[in-house]
This record gives C-alpha cells, sequence and structure tokens, in this order.
C-alpha cells in the first residue's frame, strides 16, 4: 500500500483530482468505480473546475457507483444516485450511457445486485475503484462481518455506519438499514484503488491499518493488503499518531 499524506482536505482533493486524471488521460475509455461520502467531495470540486478549465475529453469515460441505499427513491436528497449526480456526473455533463448507476428504488433488489454484476462482466473490471474509509474499516457497504459476498449484493448496514451517516439525514430512525453494494470479488479485480481520508475521526481505523497485519472479514479494509496497487490519500489529521510513520 502506498500513502500519500496531505496537509489538509483542499490538497488531498487537488491530489486525488489529479490521480483520476491520470487514469483518463492513460486510458480515455475508463472504467471508474466512485464513492459518495464527505470525504472525496474536494476531489470532485478540483475534477470538475480541471475539466472543464482544460477543457478536457471526458465522453468515453464510463463511471459507476460502488454502493446505494436500498428503499429510497431514486431522487431522493441522499439517495448516492443524486449525489454522484449532482457532484460529478451533472456538472461535467456525462451522458445516460455513461451512467451506470445502481437503482435504490428496485422493487427487486436482489435482480438489481444481478443486473449490476451483469454490468460489471461486460467490462471485466474497474479501471479506478476509488472509496473512502470508513470508522470501522467498511469498503463500500462491505461491513465487518463473518464472511463476505463476492459480488455485488444486498448488505445490513452496520449500526455504527448508520450513526455516522445520520449526519446526513433529520434523525438516525431515517437513515436505511440496508444497501446494495459491489463485493469484494469485483473491488478486487479493480487495476487501481484509491482510498481517501481526512480528519481525526479516521485516525483510529489508519492506526488499525498501519499496525496490525492481519487480514480478516472484521476488518474489511484489510482484504486491500492483498492488492497490489492500492494508493491511500489521507490528511495529516486522519494520520494522528500514524504521522510521523508515514511521512
Ligand atoms: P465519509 O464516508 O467520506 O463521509 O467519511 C466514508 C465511508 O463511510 O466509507
Amino acid at each position: 500500500m502506498k500513502f500519500i499524506i496531505c496537509e489538509n482536505p483542499a490538497e488531498l482533493g487537488e491530489i486525488v483530482s489529479e490521480l483520476i486524471l491520470d487514469q483518463i488521460r492513460y486510458n480515455p475509455s475508463s472504467k471508474l468505480c466512485i464513492p459518495t461520502g464527505s470525504t472525496p467531495i474536494p476531489a470532485y470540486q478540483h475534477l470538475v473546475q480541471k475539466v472543464k478549465a482544460l477543457d478536457f475529453d471526458i465522453s468515453h469515460v464510463h463511471f459507476y457507483n460502488l454502493d446505494e441505499y436500498l428503499g429510497l427513491p431514486r431522487d431522493h436528497e441522499q439517495s448516492y444516485q443524486t449525489f454522484l449526480s449532482q457532484q460529478v456526473l451533472d456538472p461535467l455533463e456525462i451522458k445516460a450511457s455513461h451512467r451506470h448507476l445502481l437503482r435504490s428504488d428496485n422493487p427487486n433488489p436482489q435482480e438489481e445486485c444481478i443486473r449490476n454484476n451483469k454490468e460489471i462482466d461486460e467490462i471485466k473490471c474497474f479501471d479506478l475503484f476509488m472509496d473512502g474509509i470508513g470508522e470501522n474499516g467498511h469498503i463500500a457497504f462491505n461491513e465487518p462481518a463473518t464472511y463476505f459476498e463476492a459480488r455485488t449484493h444486498i448488505a445490513d448496514i452496520s449500526e455504527s455506519t448508520r450513526i455516522a451517516n445520520a449526519r446526513f439525514f433529520s434523525s438516525l430512525d431515517e437513515v436505511p438499514k440496508q444497501a446494495i453494494s459491489v463485493g469484494f470479488e469485483d473491488i478486487m479485480k479493480s487495476k487501481m484503488i484509491i482510498l481517501v481520508a481526512t480528519g481525526a475521526k479516521k485516525a483510529p481505523v489508519i492506526k488499525k491499518l498501519i499496525s496490525e497485519t492481519n487480514i480478516t472479514c472484521d476488518f474489511p479494509i484489510s482484504f486491500l493488503r492483498m492488492h497490489n496497487n492500492v494508493t491511500i490519500v489521507l490528511d495529516k489529521l486522519a494520520c494522528g499518531s500514524c504521522l510521523d510513520q508515514l511521512t
């Protein structure tokens, strides 16, 4: 795992947007699986600014989301489709055929998982999989568990993640209890993985990632130790007591 340490979230946004642009320069038809959450927002803002300023052609890039709440209308303000549309896809004017989004309102979520797996099968793998880091080490909605579903699946959202995400809703009761999530088989097949984390709340999970060496379903991010192209971009607060070790 390679670490990049930034001064603050703004610098992280700058660096991560460059990593995304590098991937698109390398392969203009890149298949990007990208996250929601608060951490990637500065990266998306920089990405949109740079694409516009450079008149950068991203019309061949395909975008996928890595997870989606279950049971929300697709246009709900907290659906991940709404988030990605507002932050990335609409500002970049990505055409509908290049938006591969999970459907939160499919009355048959199992069918939605199968549909998503077929979409992934068509491309074989993501060129870039990017994600934030859950305080409990989750990756997408692969929460700490006794075993993992390998591919896209219906996931129970852990209580700690629901509490962490309640800040986006008016009450904890409104936070969905289930989601659809890509699974570790497809995450591990991705050619490149970028993880981002900012703020002191993420320092304990980063410390655990650095100080422990075991690979366990109890700590999902630990699986990425087996991937050969993972870049973790952190701000100084997320490094916490590991800052000296990482710089
Ligand atoms: P955050 O979410 O970027 O809002 O901290 C990360 C995550 O829970 O995966």
